[in-house]
């Protein structure tokens, strides 16, 4: 399994931490920058990682921001994509049991480097339990699939 960690400027230092962190509990993960503090826009990162996941190039993704609410937004949008923003114990866990989220979110101005650690290897650890939740998620899938259509074209003068 390969995770994928992706950060804005906001989130740079906390994933640089996280991913020394799976790297020294031997997992493969690849990082999707940001690679310094300089400002980026985290929807470019977010969709990186996910598209990525999508693509199954990466089985799972953590995305890093100042709050974990614009990467999971922006994650969101990839069709087949369910991000969690996450920032305890007990929704690190549901997320995966409950959710089936391939990634997670996390808030560098929120939780702490070693919350983070410890989020990251609930998640981990964690698996989607299947029948009633697979049901509910199958419904948000569905959702999608309602607004799936081909590229509208663009209406000059509209
Ligand atoms: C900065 O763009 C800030 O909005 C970002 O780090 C994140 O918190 C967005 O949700």
């Amino acid at each position: 399994m390969t995770i994928g960690i992706g950060s804005d400027h906001n989130g740079f230092a906390l994933k640089q931490r996280l991913r020394l962190f799976l790297a020294e509990r031997g997992e493969k993960v690849r990082d999707f920058g940001t690679f310094s503090h300089e400002p980026i826009d985290y929807p470019d990162i977010a969709v990186a990682v996910a598209e990525a996941v999508q693509a199954g190039l990466i089985q799972r993704g953590i995305l890093v921001c100042g709050t974990g609410l614009g990467m999971a937004i922006a994650a969101n949008k990839v069709p087949g994509i369910f991000a969690a923003s996450v920032a305890d114990l007990y929704t690190a866990r549901l997320a995966r049991q409950s959710n089936n989220a391939q990634i997670i979110t996390l808030g560098a101005n929120v939780v702490s480097t070693e919350l983070a650690c410890a989020i990251v290897e609930a998640w981990l650890a964690a698996e989607f339990r299947g029948g009633r939740s697979a049901r509910k998620v199958g419904k948000i899938r569905a959702v999608e699939g309602r607004y799936r259509r081909e590229a509208a074209p663009v209406l000059v003068g509209a």
